[in-house]
Parts: C-alpha cells; structure tokens; sequence
C-alpha cells in the first residue's frame, strides 16, 4: 500500500474509533491484563483466564441506600472487567416506598429496566420535551433511549427492585441537577438561564450537596 493510501487508513480507523459507539469485538473475550484505565488496554493471557472472570457476585443484595432510600450498582466494565470490549453492562437499583431515581442521561447507552420487584413510575423525556411516562410493574421492562433523561419513582408499599442493561460496557451516568447546579458553571449563568436570584440559588445548591 503506498504512503497516502496508508494515512487515509490511518484517518479513517480513527475517525472510525472516535464515532464508532461500542465496537464488535476483535477475539472472544479480553479481560484486561491490569486495572481497567482505558479502552485501549492489554488482554491477560488467555491460559490465565478462569470462570471467575466472566462472574459478578456484588448485586446479590441492594447497595447502601441514600438518606433519601435509593440505592445503585452500576456494575461497568471498571469494576467487573469480564465486560471488556463487549459492549454491555448492567445496573442494580432498589428503592424504598416513595424514593426516586433523579432525572438523569446515560451518554453512550441506551438502557432497558427491568422490573424485579415493585411498582415503578419510570419515565423518559424526548428532544421535544414530550414525557412518555407510566407505572411499570414486576416483570415489566421499560426502555429508555439512548441520551434522553430519564426518571423513576417507587409508587408501591414495599421496596422495587430493577436491573438495568445498557448497550455499553462504560454507558457514563449524568445527573441533571448535579451536572447544573452541582458544577462549576458560572454562577451568573445560572441566575440569568434559570431566573433565580442569588439567594435561591445558594438554597438549590446547599439541597444538592446535601441530598
Ligand atoms: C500465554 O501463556 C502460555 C502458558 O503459560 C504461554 O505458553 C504463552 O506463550 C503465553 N502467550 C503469550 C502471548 O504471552
């Protein structure tokens, strides 16, 4: 292949990697050697591999719950590396009579929720604003498309369980109110963009931090 031809390849595979969302794997599996860090990590040697490697043992049971009676496992590929380059992941997630799970977005998946145990007002909003919402129930799933808020509340006596699937092994979660009024922006931008005044929004940020 000449030079040229060569740096277009380049070019390509990389806009390729860079767009491409989770891609088909390369070999049957690839536990990663190491401490997962990136996506271009080594494989252990495959003699070294055993079935505990394509194993998860820590959703048995809910996690710790939030003071306000949520509580999450995500399980992505950084703490169950069996995950590697297989484009998938899950999460746990249970939820005491009345507790929610706040609107939020997973960047680079969509997520099915399944219902284990419960009854559940779960929800997603469109780029339109449209809310497609409705109480879903045990063994019922919902899914919530790539990108789009989504939210859920425990509308039954007794503690719902889900178990969410994602089509990444790394979907990222961002929290609507944290990723606004839990950051960085300015604050000025804040005021202006939301119609607060100083002292509201100090309030919104105080019950951020300490919800
Ligand atoms: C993997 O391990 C086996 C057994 O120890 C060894 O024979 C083989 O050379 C190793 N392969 C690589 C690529 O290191």
């Amino acid at each position: 292949m000449s030079t040229r031809k060569s740096i277009w390849l380049v070019i390509f595979l990389h806009v390729y990697l860079v767009l491409a969302s989770d891609s088909d794997p390369l070999q049957d599996f690839c536990i990663p050697r190491s401490e997962f860090s990136s996506i271009f990590v080594s494989c252990k040697n495959s003699s070294l591999v055993t079935i505990e490697d394509f194993v998860y043992s820590g959703i048995k049971s809910p996690g710790e719950f939030s003071k306000t009676g949520f509580s999450s496992i995500p399980v992505s590929v950084s703490v169950f590396p069996g995950l590697n380059t297989l484009g998938m992941s899950f999460v746990r997630a249970d939820f005491e009579p009345g507790s929610i799970n706040v609107p939020h977005y997973h960047p680079r998946a969509t997520e099915t929720a399944f219902v284990l145990e419960g009854k559940i007002y779960s929800g997603f909003v469109d780029s339109r604003n449209r809310v497609f919402a409705k109480v879903i129930e045990k063994g019922e799933v919902m899914v919530f498309p790539k990108g789009l808020i989504h939210f859920q509340m425990n509308i039954g006596d007794s503690r719902a369980t889900i178990l969410g699937s994602f089509n990444s092994q790394n979907p990222g979660i961002v929290k609507i109110a944290s990723a606004v009024f839990g950051s960085e922006i300015e604050e000025e931008i804040l005021i202006k963009a939301f119609g607060l005044n100083k002292k509201e929004l100090a309030k919104l940020k105080k019950f951020l931090h300490t919800s």
